[in-house]
């Protein structure tokens, strides 16, 4: 039996799409119901839904033997798991933005809001640059308009978020999109099941 964290919500459900055209269907998966479990004894497969910043935690810990993570998730938590593909979906980007306008002095020590505060440092020091990090959960945009941070470091799809907030992107650190993450060594046990499932998906991928 294959162990499938999915990341519950639109992508997973794409996520879920995809995996059923590579052979690896559950349809219950799709009901409309408060379950997260589901079982195709048939096709040897178990999907689970959870929280999408938690899919790598179930894979690095083997609850799951393969799931699908945001690569901002992988760089910020480093996850001892293998990134066995990038699916190309759920595509954005990781950047730093601004109130419209702002301008830097690089003399001073950047206040930086932001989810994702391990992406921030990196990015940062690889510069040189002396930060302040102000870790937050959510409404990211918002800490510069109170002036609780200068910039933001956070994701940006539409840029829909940044616009209607008065927000503009200064600089892209990275592109970010959905990858498919192993368990090492539930990889080992179940080799064949996931070079298939990878196998197939990378073919699917061609054709979309
Ligand atoms: C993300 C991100 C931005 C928004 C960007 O938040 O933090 O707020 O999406 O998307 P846009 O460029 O299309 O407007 P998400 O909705 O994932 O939830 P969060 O507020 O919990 O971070």
């Amino acid at each position: 039996m294959l162990n499938i964290a999915l990341p519950k919500g639109r992508l997973g459900e794409k996520v879920y799409g995809m995996f059923a055209r590579a052979g690896f269907e559950c349809p219950a998966v799709l009901e409309n119901s408060r379950k997260l479990i589901f079982e195709n004894e048939a096709a040897q497969v178990r999907y689970f839904w959870v929280k999408p910043s938690d899919v790598a935690i179930y894979v690095e810990r083997g609850a799951a033997d393969v799931g699908v993570a945001g690569k901002d998730i992988l760089l910020e938590y480093r996850p001892d798991v293998y990134e066995l593909l990038d699916l190309n979906i759920g595509k954005c980007r990781m950047a730093v933005a601004a109130p419209e306008g702002f301008e830097d002095r690089p003399d001073r020590t950047l206040r930086v809001a932001t989810k994702f505060s391990r992406i921030a440092r990196d990015f940062y020091t690889a510069r040189g640059r002396d930060i302040d990090i102000i870790h937050l959960n959510g409404s990211i945009e918002i800490a510069p308009i109170l002036g609780l941070s200068d910039v933001i470091v956070d994701i940006v799809e539409t840029g829909t978020t940044l616009r209607e907030n008065h927000l503009e992107v200064i600089e892209t650190i990275v592109p970010i999109s959905a990858r498919l993450i192993a368990n090492k060594s539930g990889f080992k046990f179940k080799t064949e099941a996931i070079e298939r499932l990878t196998g197939a998906l990378e073919k699917g991928g061609e054709r979309e």
